[in-house]
């Protein structure tokens, strides 16, 4: 029988490890400039995104004779078109609708000296764009035309089951730093109960840190919030909450003790869902601005909790990042992984409000290294930065980031200061960087014949090309996912939903089952990546859904 040395073995496993591995690991590339501050960020097309900003800022980039706040960012060319925006989108949210439709919601009121009117009430629609470039695709915002019910400044926006969005809280004036002008109610876009905004006992009672409230759609339609230190679930069709535990250890994680939230990636058959929070702080919200500082130390606090009766029972699970994180992004990754990037280990959100300030910003210490959080891992050792690199860019208050079709991460913004400010530690940044995953240089799956529209609860087959290199036995995952609205540290209706797949036995294709029901996924765009092994495919684009307007009906099956 052929036997092999341990040496030859050792030399085998070397040439192995270091073909699959070949190429340049995680890797920071930094590449063009925004031209304006990318305070909020969302993918609209596979190949643009859209950037907003305040509209006194005052970056470089002009239109129409005055500096631009909105833009298209080209992911192809790394470069920026000006968008006309009527209203101002300062600390405004926003989301994608089922039809396609990118719509931004609420904003500043309009300020002195700027040319932009109030934008609090603002809904600006920018419908699907199929041109690569962005040419002759415009953003239609005139609120005497479309608004809101309330005025609302910091407020939330997500997806839901009927592929409306429903928007969340905020407030309705300028303020210091805590919420004492508070908008506490829900209304939605296309609105219902005849425009009428509902009362939220919930918001009411997390008060005064619970702007941009963190909420997600889970599987059965239902809403899950946290505000401050404090969690609900809301159901809009009976319009009723259910109190759940608190956060764990005095922890608070919405502006301006911003933490991050997000869904973790959804598995059939039953979609059980978990929810993963990170950062914030524990610092009581008593204390008068005044008392706080730049320095006082971020939360390393992760808590995780399945949402089901035996869940909720268990309570919240804690394990700790390898650093504290004010306004930390926890972005959902193709291969159900979650990166934990930006944000600083000291401080909080917003700028020139604390006692002890780093120049503007209320926070210091930029967190310049990302880690990765794997959800399959056991508890306390799911949290690991090994392999992954360290930026000199600090993105802190005003920052975004957002997964992109290319399947690499793309990050920009961040300006703790009211305008263009060069000269501080934190300086207004238009640098965009994409933090690149080893599977950016490395040859890559790819997917081809992916249908433009997906209904629900329904099979369909593609083209696949498997690198050679990838073992037959490595596992193959397809993910449908919606990469969110990146806006003060939160990816709102970002989700991640593991679709049945199965491979054919000469592996040129795959057939794949679509989310049982419109509550999996709540209909409207998404992308199809294929992981196998380490290396993931590009996202194929598609429609889930009829891809009709807002309000549509149940689709699909029941689970
Ligand atoms: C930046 O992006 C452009 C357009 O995609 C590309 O041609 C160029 O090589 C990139 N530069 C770097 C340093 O990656
Ligand atoms: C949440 O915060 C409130 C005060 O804002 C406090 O009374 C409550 O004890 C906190 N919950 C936990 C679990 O620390
Ligand atoms: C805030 O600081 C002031 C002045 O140092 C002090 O008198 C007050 O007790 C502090 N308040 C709190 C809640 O820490
Ligand atoms: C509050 O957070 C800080 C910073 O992470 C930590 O040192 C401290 O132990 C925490 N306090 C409590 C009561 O959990
Ligand atoms: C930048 O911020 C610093 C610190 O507040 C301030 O002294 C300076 O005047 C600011 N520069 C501009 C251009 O606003
Ligand atoms: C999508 O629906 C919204 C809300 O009804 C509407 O404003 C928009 O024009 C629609 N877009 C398309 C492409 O149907």
């Amino acid at each position: 029988m052929f036997q092999m040395d341990r040496f030859t073995l050792a030399l085998l496993a070397t040439i192995l490890s270091s073909t699959l591995v070949a190429g340049a690991g995680w890797e920071f590339v930094q590449n063009g400039t925004s031209g304006i501050l990318a305070l909020e960020a969302i993918i609209v097309s596979p190949t643009l995104a859209i950037f907003f900003d305040f509209s006194l800022t005052g970056g470089p980039l002009q239109i129409n004779g005055h500096s631009a706040w909105g833009a298209l960012w080209n992911l192809e060319t790394n470069e920026a078109t000006a968008l006309e925006v009527v209203s101002d989108t300062f600390c405004a949210s926003g989301g994608l609708l089922s039809n396609g439709t990118m719509v931004s919601v609420g904003g500043q009121a309009a300020v002195g000296g700027t040319i932009a009117v109030d934008g609090r009430m603002g809904v600006r629609i920018f419908e699907p764009c199929s041109s690569p470039d962005g040419t002759g695709c415009t953003l239609f915002d005139n609120p005497d035309l479309v608004h809101l019910a309330e005025t609302r400044w910091y407020t939330s926006s997500l997806r839901i089951f009927d592929g409306s969005l429903m928007i969340v809280g905020g407030i309705h004036e300028g303020a210091q730093f805590y919420n004492i002008d508070p908008v506490n109610s829900f209304e939605f876009f296309p609105s219902k109960d005849g425009g009428v905004p509902r009362p939220s006992a919930f918001l009411e009672r997390s008060l005064v840190a619970n702007l941009f409230p963190r909420v997600l759609a889970l599987p059965d339609g239902k809403i899950f919030m946290v505000a401050n230190n404090q969690t609900i679930i809301y159901d809009i069709e009976t319009n009723t909450e259910t109190i759940l535990p608190d956060l764990p250890n005095g922890v608070r994680v919405t502006n301006p003790f911003d933490g991050s939230i997000t869904l973790l990636p959804l598995s059939p058959p039953l979609y059980t869902p978990e929810v993963l929070v990170c950062g914030g702080t524990n610092m009581s919200d008593q204390i008068p601005p005044a008392n706080l500082s730049a320095e006082d130390p971020a939360s390393d606090q992760c808590s995780r909790i399945t949402v089901t009766p035996a869940g909720i029972q268990k309570g919240w699970e804690v394990e700790h990042m390898l650093e504290g994180r004010m306004m930390p992004e926890l972005l959902l990754l193709p291969n159900g992984q979650v990166l934990i990037i930006n944000g600083a280990e000291t401080g909080y959100s917003g700028f020139s409000s604390v006692g002890i300030v780093q120049g503007n910003s209320n926070a210091d210490n930029a967190a310049l290294t990302p880690s990765l959080y794997d959800p399959s891992a056991p508890l306390g050792h799911r949290i690991s930065n090994q392999g992954l690199p360290t930026t000199d860019i600090a993105r802190m208050y005003h920052s975004t980031a957002s997964l992109t079709p290319s399947g690499n991460i793309l990050l920009a913004g961040s300006n703790p200061n009211v305008m263009v400010n060069e000269t501080v530690k934190f300086p207004t940044e238009f640098r965009v960087q994409y933090l690149n995953p080893p599977y950016m240089s490395l040859q890559r799956p790819t997917l081809s014949g992916v249908p433009i529209k997906i209904a629900f609860d329904s099979k369909f087959t593609v083209q696949v090309t498997i690198p050679n290199l990838a073992p037959g036995s490595l596992p193959v995952k397809v993910a449908l996912m919606d990469f969110g609205f990146s806006t003060h540290a939160f990816l709102s209706s970002s989700r991640l939903v593991w679709l049945e797949a199965t491979l054919s036995p000469d592996r040129k294709t795959l057939e794949i089952t679509s989310p049982p029901n419109n509550r999996v996924y709540p209909p409207g765009p998404g992308y199809i990546f294929l992981t196998v092994g380490d290396t993931t495919s590009v996202g194929a684009h598609v429609m889930v859904g009829s891809g009709a307007s807002p309000p549509v009906p149940d689709q699909g099956r029941k689970i």
